[in-house]
């Protein structure tokens, strides 16, 4: 294999030395290559951006890609340390430590004179541009990013892709999902990176309400990946605002250019081949060595996939490296490469418990909508009072009052409630714009009094807000919505973007989407409000920055245990993937795992009951929900103890053993107290494991619960087999545990 020559490059180490960068302009093109401990990361990989050149009405046919022709012109090197505390996280202090390395490109050139008027005669034009490629270098891998000062030849532009390479060393193993404009609510796919394409089509999530997938090697970030060598390495992104979310394309053997072949689902986007006037045709950049992934942006419904006015910069591209799965799990690079906290006032941001009338809903036993009669619905035509009920509607003030009781009775801080106002006769996939109004209840939802009895007995009542994908008819009601929520005294939005885009054509991770999440984010906290965004982007940490940013689904979550169900080696991967830019609503607790023991729904969960425990641990996130129903729960009240009992915000953890997709176990301190909890999660194998308590605090004595699973459990045929036992503990004392197939554990350590 040739590989491009790179010369006299830019040498910057981490502060303990191992991870190594190096930078350098080959041919004219910036190229970065990455190393930890002398082993090869990434190799020679070069940077760049191509430009939509014949949409863009400042520059027109001057245009050029800022692709290659640059020149060095300066380089600055700085070093960075500082500890913050986060409102809620994994642990108390994040340190944020790092070396900075700027490079500063300048590129060139004279555009051919524009025709003239039969006897004039017009100069060429010279062009000067400088752009900036900033690097930090951690411990635990690097971000960079591009940045683009304002100067008179780079005011306005827009973007073809992104072309940023990641030149893999080697055909790793790789866990990954499709890349699709639309859903990251796929099955993980575990295979070698010559694989992929092979494997792609079956891979393909072509059941989900909204599938636009581009490339038969198009792949999702967060990815991890593993070398044969013992190598873990993650690629994704941090504070992806006013931009669109990135993937990852493969180049194989068998590439030829760059996102030609599309798949072609249902509603996939197919753009228009690609003849840029005056400028250079699709693939006119030579393709990267195979094992190269190349970024790929999300397109709006233009086909754009970024408009862009400096100055402004891209989100950071992260590379997270390390010999040690467990450093993949508690690294806060993404994090860190985030902002700083832009909200003044936080005391109104809560680590969350909650349950809520909705898993009957997802299971198919009852219903969102309140009424059966009527082919469509427009919402200002409805006399609700008159309309002829279904008798399955679940969020009427008896089922919430029900609820209610249960979570003051169990310690829960919220009630979730969907389904509560009007509009869901019709309201996913119709393409309709008015599909909710958000402020209008069904006539058996009392706002008023069920929020007063929450508030009575301490407990509020989580709003629920499904946009049906519909962003102007949200973006329109958003703040008499929100005026409401602070009327009834709610302090927590769970959004929702089920379906394809409206306004049409635009895709759920593109530029004008990305900024839609985060203007939701921005006007709930002038509201107090925390939010919790289902179906939007994979978060890239922008929490760090608001963090009334308290979740996001954005991936197959626990409903999909009601729609066929996950291997149980999902919830071993979605740590290393999903949960990089943030925490995930999983809505984990599923005690009653056969549904067709309560309803005429025959999917599955799989996972054990000590299993369905530990992901309150494994599974970070200051949201969490109690998702089975209350009668499951009182069904196994001395095991849902441990969920009555575990905290949702930590002053420490600690990853003590991680595999990707095999297992995973945590310690963690809860905030402000010094009681622990231990959870372990594993795959179709099972797992023993020996935890050595060396974290506790020295002469102190601690009443440990462990919830296990008892001998013969399993995930399909014994899952409600667990054991709990009681003793008292000290640092240094080992527990010996056995995890089940598609089991785990739970400890709890309260301090004496
Ligand atoms: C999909 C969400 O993930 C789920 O939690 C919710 O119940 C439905 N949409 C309806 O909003
Ligand atoms: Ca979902």
């Amino acid at each position: 294999m040739l590989l491009p020559m790179v010369a006299m490059a830019t040498e910057v180490k981490s502060p303990n030395g191992n991870v190594v960068l190096n930078f350098t302009i080959d041919d004219g093109r910036p190229t970065y290559t990455l190393f930890y401990k002398g082993k090869d990361v990434v190799r020679p990989s070069h940077l760049g951006l191509e430009l939509a050149k014949d949409k863009h009405a400042s520059m027109g046919m001057n245009e050029r890609d800022l692709m290659d022709d640059f020149t060095l012109v300066k380089e600055e090197t700085s070093t960075f340390d500082e500890t913050w505390q986060p409102v809620w996280g994994e642990t108390r202090d994040i340190r944020n430590h790092y070396v900075e390395y700027v490079a500063t490109l300048l590129q060139q050139w004279r555009s051919a004179p524009p025709k003239a008027p039969s006897g004039m005669r017009l100069q060429p034009r010279q062009h000067r541009r400088e752009i900036l490629i900033r690097f930090r270098v951690y411990d635990d891998g690097i971000g960079f990013r591009y940045e683009f000062p304002q100067q008179p030849d780079l005011n306005y532009f827009l973007i073809k892709d992104e072309r940023t390479e990641f030149a893999m060393a080697g055909d790793h193993t790789a866990w990954w999902l499709p890349g699709d404009y639309d859903t990251q609510e796929q099955e993980t796919q575990e295979t070698k990176l010559s694989e992929i394409r092979n494997r792609m089509k079956e891979a393909v999530n072509w059941d989900n309400s909204s599938v636009a997938v581009f490339s038969e090697t198009g792949v999702q970030t967060s990815l991890q990946m593993k070398s044969d060598d013992g190598l873990y390495i993650n690629i994704h992104e941090a504070a992806c605002a006013d931009y669109a979310t990135m993937h990852l394309e493969l180049v194989d053997a068998e590439t030829t250019e760059l996102t030609t072949k599309l798949m072609g689902g249902s509603n996939a986007y197919t753009p228009a081949p690609s003849t840029v006037p005056g400028g250079s045709p699709a693939g006119s950049y030579p393709l990267p060595q195979p094992f190269t992934f190349v970024s790929h942006l999300t397109p709006d419904a233009t086909g754009l996939k970024g408009a862009m006015q400096t100055p402004c910069e891209t989100p950071w591209r992260t590379i997270i490296v390390s010999d040690d799965a467990r450093d993949m799990l508690s690294s806060n690079l993404i994090l860190n490469l985030n902002e700083p906290c832009k909200l003044e006032d936080t005391s109104w941001i809560h680590p969350t418990k909650y349950c809520g009338v909705w898993w009957e809903m997802i299971v198919g036993k009852s219903s969102w909508n309140y009424t059966d009669e009527f082919p469509s619905i427009k919402l200002d035509n409805i006399d609700w009072k008159k309309v002829k009920p279904n008798g399955r509607h679940a969020a009427n003030n008896e089922k919430v009052k029900r609820y209610i009781d249960f979570a003051a009775k169990n310690g829960l801080d919220q009630v979730l409630v969907e389904g509560w106002n009007v509009g869901w006769e019709d309201w996913a996939n119709m393409w309709k714009r008015d599909v909710f109004d958000f402020q209008t209840p069904y006539p058996d939802f009392d706002i008023q009094m069920l929020n007063d009895y929450a508030h009575s007995k301490g407990v509020k009542i989580l709003m629920h807000h499904e946009t049906s994908s519909s962003t102007q008819n949200y973006e329109r009601h958003m703040e008499k919505a929100f005026q409401l929520m602070n009327k009834y005294g709610y302090d927590a939005v769970k959004t929702g973007y089920v379906g394809d885009i409206i306004p049409r054509g635009d895709h759920h991770y593109s530029q004008s989407m990305n900024n839609h999440y985060l203007y939701v984010v921005k006007e709930a906290a002038k509201h107090h409000i925390m939010v919790n965004a289902h179906e939007a982007t994979r978060p890239t940490g922008l929490c760090r920055t608001y963090p009334n940013l308290v979740g996001n689904e954005s991936a197959r979550g626990t409903e999909y245990e009601a729609f066929g169900g996950s291997r149980p080696d999902h919830t071993c991967i979605l740590p290393f993937t999903r949960l990089q830019g943030g925490p995930m609503d999983y809505t984990p607790g599923i005690f009653v795992t056969r549904l067709n023991t309560w309803s005429d729904n025959t999917s599955w969960a799989r996972i054990t009951i000590a299993g369905s425990l530990a992901l309150y641990l494994t599974m970070y996130s200051p949201l969490q929900m109690a998702a089975d129903l209350p009668e499951h729960y009182e069904q196994f009240d001395d095991a849902f103890q441990f969920i009555r009992d575990v905290a949702c915000d930590w002053d420490e953890s600690i990853y003590l053993e991680a595999e990707p997709a095999d297992y995973i176990t945590v310690a963690r301190k809860a905030k402000g107290t010094d009681n622990w909890f231990i959870g372990g999660k594993c795959d179709e194998n099972g797992h023993k494991t020996n935890i050595k308590l060396d974290f506790l605090d020295k002469g102190k004595k601690y009443d440990c619960t462990i919830y296990a699973d008892a001998k013969g459990a399993h995930y399909e045929t014994n899952p409600q087999a667990y054991t709990i036992t009681k003793r008292v503990v000290k640092q240094g004392d080992v527990l010996k545990l056995t995890e089940a197939p598609g089991g785990g554990f739970a400890v709890s350590l309260m301090a004496k």
